[in-house]
């Protein structure tokens, strides 16, 4: 996984991750009470592109919306409530027979079952389809394939990397959508909450890149407030707070206390990004705070929050480069065209954004109140151009 998402596959996608953009831009502006499903529509395109070479053209697209069904049952139906179910605790559940009242969740089990094998193997057979008619575009599934016809050729081998290869790249939608949603929430609830931070960016947005065109990866370098804004936001939206259960696979000892084998250890993200000693105000948003170097390269280390909120050790998040070019590039050219504020009642008054918190495993605040509209007709222009 970490290979074929490293940095220099990334860049790859570069060109199709600035013609993305303006889109999204697009449906924002038009529907901007509705943030949230434009960030997963444009994570979604996202992933569906890197992982599997799919370019998604419309909102009806097959691959789309078999994923968003999917994503929808397995946060709504299977994993609502904690993803614990009377069969789990219960195994001799499992032979209640389908018809008998009481085994609704077995009938349940048939169809979901079923939709999600779908979303498993359709997306997988169309680039295996690809790659036999030579028009596979490159990603993620298409790399390793090619890796792995190259191995069974010197040496044949289990088919284990077929079914690897499948489910592997069936959990990158399910992990894309709701992360990036949560850092990109984070980011429009930080431009609501600091104008002071919002005009500070645009102003280096305007002197480095002008108002004319869209930022794009070439800028980057030149744009430190930008970069640490975009910092900020993974540290204080934290999305995965409590990180995903790690099972110890032999017994081991930490800090002089044992923890045995088969142990669930969770790693807490969230204290670490709330240290005071590495973040003084640490739960005040501040991007200032990377705008000086650290006092050494280990404290720079630790206070780059990139070193945890994407996890730990060999299940680190393999998204992250992909997120470390995506999430940037829609975060400035946001800042570029946007206005962000805080939004106004029928009678006048301006409407605090409410953060509320309620899912479990990610830090995705509710959708809140705001306003976004263009900066200037200049910027509407250039959002408008195809
Ligand atoms: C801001 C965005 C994101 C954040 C903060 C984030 C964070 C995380 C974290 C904390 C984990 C658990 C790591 C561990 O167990 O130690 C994880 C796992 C994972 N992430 Fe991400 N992620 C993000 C975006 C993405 C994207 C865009 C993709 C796919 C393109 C992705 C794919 C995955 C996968 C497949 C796993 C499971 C890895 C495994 O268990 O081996 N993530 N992510």
């Amino acid at each position: 996984m970490q290979s074929a998402l490293g940095p220099s596959s990334i860049k790859t996608y570069h060109p199709q991750l600035e013609l993305e953009t303006r889109p999204f831009l697009r449906r924002l502006l038009a529907e901007p009470e509705k943030y949230t499903d434009h960030i997963r529509r444009y994570a979604g395109g996202l992933t569906l592109l890197v992982v599997y070479g799919h370019q998604v053209k419309t909102n009806e697209d097959q691959f789309l919306r078999l994923a968003e069904e999917c994503v929808n049952l397995l946060s709504n139906r299977i994993a609502s409530g904690g993803g614990i179910w009377p069969v789990d605790i219960f195994p001799s559940l499992k032979y209640l027979p389908t018809w008998m009242p009481g085994a609704g969740f077995k009938r349940n089990a048939i169809i979901w079952k079923a939709k999600m094998e779908e979303f498993v193997h359709r997306p997988y057979e169309f680039v295996k389809d690809e790659l036999r008619k030579g028009t596979a575009l490159p990603s993620f599934v298409s790399t390793l394939l090619e890796a792995d016809h190259q191995k069974e050729k010197a040496a044949p081998v289990n088919s284990l990397a077929d079914f690897d290869i499948r489910w592997t790249a069936n959990s990158m939608y399910s992990a894309s959508i709701d992360t990036t949603i949560t850092a990109l929430s984070h980011f429009i609830l930080a431009m609501i909450q600091h104008p002071s931070v919002l005009e500070r960016a645009q102003a280096e947005l305007d002197s480095v890149v002008g108002t004319t065109r869209l930022p794009t990866f070439a800028d980057r370098p030149e744009l430190p407030y930008c970069d640490a804004i975009f910092t900020e936001c993974l540290r204080w939206g934290a999305p995965v707070p409590l990180n995903l259960p790690h099972r110890l696979t032999e017994d081991d000892i930490y800090e002089g206390m044992f923890i045995p084998k088969g142990s669930l250890v969770f790693g807490n993200i969230w204290a670490i990004t709330r240290d005071e000693k590495l973040f003084p105000d640490a739960h005040a948003f501040k991007p200032e705070r990377y705008m000086e170097p650290a006092v050494d390269d280990a404290t720079e280390r630790r206070r780059d929050p990139r070193t945890y909120v994407f996890g730990f050790g060999r299940r680190r998040c393999p998204g992250a480069n992909l997120v470390e070019s995506s999430a940037w590039l829609l975060m400035v050219s946001m800042l570029s065209t946007l206005k962000f504020g805080k939004a106004v009642d029928d009678r006048g008054n301006v409407v605090e954004p409410e953060v509320v918190f309620d899912n479990s495993v990610f830090r995705t605040p509710n959708v809140f109140q705001c306003d976004i509209r263009p900066r200037s007709e200049q910027a509407l222009k250039l959002v408008a151009e195809i």
